[in-house]
């Protein structure tokens, strides 16, 4: 019989109690994933802005590649990370990445850049429609004319209104501390946002001993391809491609993802 679990209350806490452990549940971007947004840049241009650059799982591979990259994100802790792997690259790397606290619906950089991008499900973090806009004109504002914007989130389908429950044990050890790791996930569905809310509780031990405990609250709205599309319109932008997958599969209702890539208009 399935163990009956209640979730605790849902609160958002923004990205800092993940840090530690961000890059063990997610390592370095690589794959098609990179692929797709390599070929990106070379279509647009090798001055990125990447918003919610979190830890550089995206930005350093693309800096090593030769793109000039800088990277935007609210959370201290997430940006403390960055920094560390970014002083473990190449001097000319570190060159090619800049990390700047900001938040993307607002920061204003004095650069000009070929694409500015808000990958890994990090656009539907923000809190509403309002801010989604803000956050595309904002872009806008930073890109030259017939530059590139551009969004990777996931696919929302009904099995996103169902609530979960998992429990995980991380194979490795965090290697700051080298503790165990655990994690467990409560999922919720938020029917007045449209939105999923997921709080996970890691946990620390030493041997069986219990010695720290972390979480982290997020929600993260459902939107359908019509909404996004309908966002970057309203942003001003024009629609380059809507694609499905990594592997510039076009957008189907069974797609695992929802990349919109709009162009500025020449001014
Ligand atoms: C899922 S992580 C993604 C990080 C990174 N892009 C990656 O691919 O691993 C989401 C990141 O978005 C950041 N974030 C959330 N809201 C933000 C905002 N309004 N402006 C900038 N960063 C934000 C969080 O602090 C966190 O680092």
């Amino acid at each position: 019989m399935p163990r009956l679990v209640t979730p605790p209350p849902f609160r958002e806490t923004g990205y800092d109690p993940a840090a530690q452990v961000y890059d063990l549940e997610y390592p370095e971007c690589e794959g098609a994933e990179l692929d797709f947004w390599i070929t990106e840049g070379r279509r647009f241009g090798p001055r990125l802005l990447e918003y919610a650059v979190g830890t550089g799982r995206m930005a350093i591979p693309l800096a090593r590649r030769g793109f000039q990259v800088i990277g935007v994100d609210t959370s201290a802790a997430m940006l403390e990370r960055a920094a560390a792997r970014r002083a473990s690259q190449s001097r000319a790397t570190r060159a090619r990445l800049d990390l700047r606290r900001g938040d993307m619906r607002t920061c204003r950089l004095s650069a000009t850049f070929d694409l500015a991008l808000v990958g890994f499900n990090s656009y539907l973090l923000l809190p509403d429609r309002k801010a989604r806009l803000e956050t595309l004109q904002n872009a806008v504002a930073h890109v030259r004319p017939r530059g590139g914007v551009a969004v990777d989130v996931f696919s929302a389908t009904p099995l996103d209104a169902t609530p979960d429950h998992e429990e995980v044990e991380f194979l490795e050890r965090d290697p700051s501390t080298g503790l165990r790791v655990t994690r467990e996930r409560f999922y919720t569905y938020d029917k007045a946002g449209h939105r999923g809310c997921s709080t996970l509780i890691y946990r620390y031990y030493e041997g069986p001993l219990l010695v720290n405990e972390r979480r982290l609250g997020y929600s993260l709205a459902l939107v359908s391809r019509d909404e996004v599309v309908a966002e970057f319109v309203e942003a001003g932008l024009q629609i380059d491609a809507v694609y499905g997958s990594y592997g510039r599969q076009p957008w189907r209702d069974d797609s695992p993802n929802l990349i919109v890539v709009g162009r500025t208009v020449a001014h």
